[in-house]
């Protein structure tokens, strides 16, 4: 098994004169939290929005593989899905526990077709030319990307400035996500529902909104860090995820 590289946090900040960084390196917190999450969870089934937009993707026998990009993957359920689909898929997450398992996927699998990536998902988008990918999806992880409302906003917007005119992209963005331990997690967006909607208006509004949902989430079983003790500790969150899936113009 061989993860495809690794792509180092802030690299494209560094390449491109005046840019700001859109990622971040994965904080020990989150090290240590996904180490457990990757751990137990292990591949999930993909999001009915997701798995909708991929089937419709789906290239014909000899046609063309459009490229999908999947990023803060987690272990994979949507990358995989666009990968047996047929799609080519660029598939990339901080977390090493993560990453192993959806490319021990890929190997038993047989799959050709999807690159495997640890590190910095949206310094990668950042690297890559403008109007190259068919397809984005980036659910439940850009508010990892900033605590700084202005930041996400950017790297929303840099998810739809990387996909070519005609292509989707479904993004998904946690707001008023509590944590039952009362943790704060350090360099997330901690925004409430209308501000986080506000936040993807800006970003996306130029493009063809295809949905547009509000769907509250309880996960009964995460890892959270004590604010007492600062170890992990087994807790559940609430948040209310916004689903928005756009066309791009
Ligand atoms: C809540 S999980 C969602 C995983 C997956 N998208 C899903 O729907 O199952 C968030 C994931 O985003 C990853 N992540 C957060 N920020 C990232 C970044 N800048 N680059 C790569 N992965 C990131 C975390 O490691 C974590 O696995």
């Amino acid at each position: 098994m061989e993860i495809s590289r690794l792509i180092p946090a802030r690299s494209a900040a560094a390449s491109e004169p005046g840019a700001r960084p859109t990622g971040a390196s994965q904080t020990a917190r989150d090290r240590l939290v996904y180490r457990d999450v990757w751990a137990r969870e292990g591949i999930r089934p993909p999001s009915d929005t997701a798995r909708a937009m991929i089937d419709a993707l789906a290239p014909s026998a000899d046609g063309p593989r459009p490229h999908l990009a999947d990023l803060g993957c987690g272990a994979g359920r949507h990358a995989l899905h666009a990968a047996r689909q047929g799609l080519r898929v660029t598939a990339i997450d901080h977390s090493a526990h993560a990453v192993a398992a959806l490319q021990g996927a890929v190997d038993e699998e047989r799959i050709d077709c999807c690159d495997v990536i640890q590190g910095d998902a949206f310094a990668w988008l950042r690297e890559l030319t403008p109007s190259t990918l068919d397809a984005v999806v980036c659910f439940d992880s850009v508010h990892h990307s900033s605590a700084d409302p202005e930041r996400v906003e950017e790297t929303v917007a840099l998810l739809a400035s990387r996909t070519r005119a005609g292509g989707s992209v479904l993004v998904t963005l946690l707001c008023d996500i509590t944590y039952s331990t009362g943790e704060r997690p350090p360099g997330r967006l901690l925004v409430g529902e209308e501000d986080g909607a506000a936040l993807l208006d800006r970003a996306l509004g130029g493009h063809r909104l295809l949905t547009d949902r509000r769907k509250p989430v309880r996960v009964a079983r995460t890892t959270s860090i004590s604010p007492s003790t600062g170890r992990p500790v087994p807790a559940s969150y609430g948040a209310t995820r916004v689903l928005r899936q756009y066309q791009i113009v």
